[in-house]
């Protein structure tokens, strides 16, 4: 998983020593266990293994979503288990970006409302230029006002990207 080129780069996303464990008693899951990686800036990981091994758990605990029950995640150097709320929720913001299988995109916006909330929860202000020019790129030109259930699976997730 190593080469000798990562080690030259800096480490965007650090895990080390991080389990997981869901429930306690007979229901008690251990969904990761012990795990150590890094992964080097500028570089593109693809997590592969059978349904229920953990791979949304690990991607979960990697970007801040979840807290590990032990071990520490570091991102661009930063050891998320000293940030608190407020905190890891602008790391999140600002640096980290995460596409869900499932788009959580807001119902009741617009496809373009969806678009700008995440600059709008950060006070920066929307380059429109910008926006249009992206928009047209992937085919949502013409959706800008639909609602997200007006929307085809695959607009859906381009709206989410
Ligand atoms: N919130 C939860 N509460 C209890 N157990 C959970 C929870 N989330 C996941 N698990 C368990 O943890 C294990 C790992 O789940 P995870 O969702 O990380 O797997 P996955 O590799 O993403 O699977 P898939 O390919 O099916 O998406 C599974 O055994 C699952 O049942
Ligand atoms: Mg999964």
């Amino acid at each position: 998983m190593h080469t000798s080129q990562d080690l030259r780069r800096a480490e965007a996303v650090r895990l080390d020593a991080v389990s997981k464990t869901y429930g306690r008693g007979d229901s008690r899951v251990a969904a990761l266990r012990g795990l150590t990686m890094s992964f080097a800036d500028g570089t593109f990981t693809a997590v592969m293994g059978p349904s229920g091994s953990g791979k949304s758990t690990f991607l979960h605990c990697a970007a801040g979503l979840v807290q590990p029950s032990s071990g520490t995640v570091t991102v661009g150097g930063t050891d998320l288990a000293g940030l608190d709320d407020t905190r890891l929720t602008k790391l999140r913001r600002d640096r980290i970006g995460f596409i869900f299988q499932s788009f959580n995109l807001l119902p009741a916006l617009t496809v373009m409302q969806n678009i700008t909330l995440p600059l709008q929860l950060a006070g920066q202000r929307p380059d429109k230029a910008l926006i249009r020019n992206v928009v047209q790129r992937v085919g949502l030109a013409e959706r800008l006002g639909h609602l997200p259930s007006e929307l085809s699976g695959g607009q859906q997730q381009r709206v989410a990207i």
